[in-house]
């Protein structure tokens, strides 16, 4: 799967309360058009398999698609990390993952995932009010302790390019 091939909900959408996915684990979600624009009938081909993995004070977004085979990581729901967890780890042919994305073992070492970008934005107080993002909390800036996420909301902005 190429990232032109990707369908994305608006800038934004709420994936999750940050204080559902615990440091140092994983979570799956598969995001609809249903799910960002209320009313619409679900096109299934505006679908997102996605999960996020919390480590080192960040919050990582990948699509769930395996650059070996385009197969998604997981047999198990939320279960992304190697028996060790300090690794992604695709169930079918054992190709694992650093946060960054990149493939360090496995048949497909050397190529990645792709990495999707989030930001953490304070929860609204009336939940049906849209929060605004804020550019300094993005996930992959500087570590934050745990009750700094407690009060936010994970957001997908888009895709991420590699660096
Ligand atoms: S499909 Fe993931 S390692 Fe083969």
């Amino acid at each position: 799967m190429r990232g032109a091939d990707i369908w994305l909900p608006p800038r934004g959408t709420v994936i999750c309360p940050a204080s559902a996915i615990e440091h140092d684990e994983t979570r799956g979600f598969v995001l609809t058009a249903s799910d960002s624009v209320p009313n619409i009938a679900t096109d299934k081909d505006k679908r997102l398999d996605m999960f996020i993995w919390h480590t080192q004070g960040h919050f990582y977004g990948f699509v769930n698609s395996c650059p070996h085979l385009g197969l998604p990581l997981e047999t198990f729901p939320d279960r992304f990390l190697n028996a060790m967890g300090n690794a992604l780890i695709c169930s079918a042919h054992g190709a694992q993952f650093d946060a960054t994305g990149a493939c360090f073992a496995g048949p497909c070492s050397g190529d990645n995932l792709i990495r999707l970008e989030l930001a953490l934005v304070p929860q609204p107080a009336d939940p049906s009010d849209a929060a605004p993002l804020d550019a300094s909390l993005k996930a992959g800036s500087p570590p934050q302790n745990a009750a700094a996420h407690a009060d936010k909301n994970i957001v997908l902005i888009g895709l991420l390019a590699h660096s």
